[in-house]
């Protein structure tokens, strides 16, 4: 009797149903009236008294494992039904929705920055973010006692104070230079790195987009004309410009670019400081030691070069005050640009 408990026991603990229907066939034909225990529990009135206390455990012991298996399968079966069938009862609920990504602002107005001057005729021209002294510094006529030259401003490489992460775009026109003989006419956008504390008009990895145009006769007036496209397409139509002197090693005469302050009209606010105009860019006619430095002859030719930072003039046409929310990455906030182009 002993090895019919046993081998019952071995069938419940291998007991493997696909449905809860297979389940209760299972429990009649083991717990039924007409089981094989309850015939188990027949038999064991049959046996030797002496028997009966290590067998009737056996029982009890089948009796429970039998029916806790049974119950334990039908809750796991009718779960993993329930589940199943809810899948596939409505085919015309709405599909969860996957959230679209957008363009980051930084990149919207970086490509309408560019595309403006792809109209006047420029091309994109790019170089390295890990520079040299030369294409940063030296052959744009930085005198060699420079501050911007600075452990403060300059990220250098491993101490080698020759090799240094690029502190402006400006070396891209060394680079096209280099590469290309006049007629130049360059758009260059890229990412540029300052030693500087962040804060919300500061920080130390930023955008900036270049200009360089060299040919024959290229005059101060091409320049402001061009810079004028540049801002009424940008701020608009009503936009104007004026230029400020200014100083740069690059360039001779050079300049700063003011853009009518787009937000008040011109009468003066706050963004603007009561002024009307916000300070967009810095430009100028290219250095004659700039063209004699990169091998092209200053009587021949002539050329301007301007350079703005895009996080500034991002800032500036959707009236963003900080700037570390370009960095800072909440979708909440970049979601609010892709439509506004
Ligand atoms: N490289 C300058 C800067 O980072 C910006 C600049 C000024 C670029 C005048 C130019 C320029 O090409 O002509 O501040």
């Amino acid at each position: 009797m002993t090895d019919k408990i046993n081998d019952l026991l071995r069938r419940v603990e291998e007991f493997d149903p696909r449905t809860v229907a297979e389940i209760e066939d299972f429990r009649i034909k083991v717990l039924g009236k007409k089981g094989e225990l309850t015939a188990l529990m027949e038999e064991f009135k049959t046996v030797p008294a002496e028997q009966k206390r290590e067998l009737g455990q056996q029982l009890n012991r089948l009796k429970a494992a039998a029916t806790e298996r049974i119950n334990a399968l039908r809750e796991r079966l009718r779960d993993a039904e329930a589940e199943n069938a809810s899948h596939i009862e409505d085919m015309s609920r709405p599909g969860s929705a996957e959230q679209l990504g957008s363009r980051h602002p930084i990149s919207l107005v970086r490509n309408q920055i560019v595309e403006v001057f792809a109209r006047l005729g420029y091309t994109v021209a790019e170089g390295p973010e890990i520079e040299d002294d030369w294409h940063v510094f030296s052959a744009l006529n930085f005198p060699p006692e420079h501050p911007a030259r600075d452990m403060q401003d300059t990220f250098f490489i491993e101490k080698n104070p020759d090799i240094l992460l690029r502190t402006h775009t400006s070396s891209i026109q060394v680079r096209t230079m280099e590469r290309q003989k006049p007629p130049i006419r360059v758009i260059c956008p890229g990412r540029v790195f300052r030693n500087e504390a962040i804060s919300y008009r500061a920080h130390c990895i930023f955008h900036q987009i270049e200009g360089l145009y060299i040919d024959e006769g290229v005059s101060f007036a091409d320049l402001k004309q061009s810079l004028l496209y540049f801002a009424k397409e940008i701020f608009g139509e009503q936009a104007v410009i004026r230029m400020r002197p200014s100083y740069f090693p690059f360039t001779e005469p050079s300049a700063e670019v003011d853009v009518s302050c787009n937000l008040c009209g011109g009468k003066g606010c706050n963004v603007c400081k009561g002024t009307g105009w916000l300070e967009i860019m810095g430009c100028g006619m290219v250095d004659p030691n700039v063209l004699k430095a990169n091998g092209i002859d200053p009587d021949k030719y002539s050329g301007f070069a301007f350079g703005m930072g895009v996080e500034r003039i991002a800032m500036l046409k959707y009236g963003v005050r900080d700037l570390r929310l370009y960095f800072e990455n909440d979708v909440r906030f970049l979601h609010q640009f892709d439509s506004a182009l």
